[in-house]
């Protein structure tokens, strides 16, 4: 497990990411009823942009970097999330600022390092609240024994964000794709993706499409062409059971991130389907 997440946090993938999430966990919360969120791949929960890794790399300074002054509407919840954090919030924190008293965070991160900061964070640490809980535990078997959700919850959002530094992610993630929804269908699914080849995308939105689940949407967002196999030329979010308005809402998002963050290069735009009926 070489990845660390420190060195992206807050590029555009994760304001991608982010930007989606905060909108999913709103539309869900219109319903009183409890939630049960269920993270994971957490990472280490927050990030300083300006130390260590994160100003090393400095991706940040073309992601979060570029939204937190006057923030376009679409975008205004999720930054304001992420200034009332203070640091960047990774996955967990965005998801634990907005928990209601009958909600529920289980984090799963499989890094020593990184789950170990995002205990002293969040179970039992300074940012704690008693509906969070962290484990060191491995996220495709977690999609099998964390579902259905517990203590009687009957809604679930689950975000799947694996690092795709193994060859087979994408296939990996077909698969917990699968097992999470058997476990729980009617449960919220987000898994993000990176866009770096097109050939990997297109195929993994075919095994989807082919998968027998229903209901599945695509949010994708390109910086320039993909092809370059070795750059981050763009990402998306596949939602199975997006909850109602969710392709409406993600139009303005993408377009306001690639308003900000848009380069100018040949290739860059923004794209929401539907790629499984209901
Ligand atoms: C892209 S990062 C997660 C970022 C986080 N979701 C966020 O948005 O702030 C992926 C994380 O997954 C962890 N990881 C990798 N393989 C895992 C596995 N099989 N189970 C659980 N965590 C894993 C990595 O250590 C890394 O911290």
């Amino acid at each position: 497990m070489n990845y660390r997440h420190a060195f992206h946090a807050g590029n555009f993938g994760d304001c991608m990411k982010h930007a989606l999430l905060v909108w999913l966990l709103r539309a869900l919360q219109r319903k009183p009823a409890g939630l049960f969120v269920l993270d994971t791949h957490a990472g280490a929960g927050r990030y300083d942009l300006s130390a260590g890794p994160a100003e090393r790399t400095g991706e940040w300074r073309a992601g979060i970097g570029r939204l937190l002054d006057e923030p376009p509407a679409a975008l205004a919840d999720y930054v304001s999330l992420v200034r009332d954090c203070g640091l960047y919030p990774g996955s967990p924190m965005l998801i634990e600022a907005m928990l209601r008293p009958q909600d529920r965070l289980t984090c799963c991160e499989l890094h020593p390092e990184d789950h170990a900061t995002l205990r002293a964070t969040m179970a039992g640490g300074e940012t704690s609240v008693p509906q969070t809980s962290v484990h060191r535990r491995d996220a495709w078997e977690a999609l099998g024994g964390l579902l259905p959700p517990p203590g009687g919850l009957r809604r679930a959002l689950v975000l799947i964000d694996p690092p795709y530094e193994a060859t087979d992610e994408f296939s990996s993630l077909a698969a917990g794709l699968a097992r999470g929804h058997a476990r729980f269908p009617t449960g919220v699914f987000a898994a993000w993706y990176p866009i770096k080849h097109r050939a990997p995308v297109r195929a993994f939105r075919v095994a989807m499409r082919d998968s027998g689940l229903r209901d599945i949407v695509t949010a994708e967002l390109w910086l320039r062409e993909p092809l370059d196999a070795a750059r981050l030329n763009g990402c998306g979010l596949l939602v199975v059971n997006p909850p109602f308005g969710f392709m409406a809402a993600a139009e303005p998002i993408l377009a306001a991130l690639l308003a900000r963050l848009g380069t100018g290069e040949a290739g860059q735009g923004f794209a929401v389907e539907r790629i499984a009926d209901e």
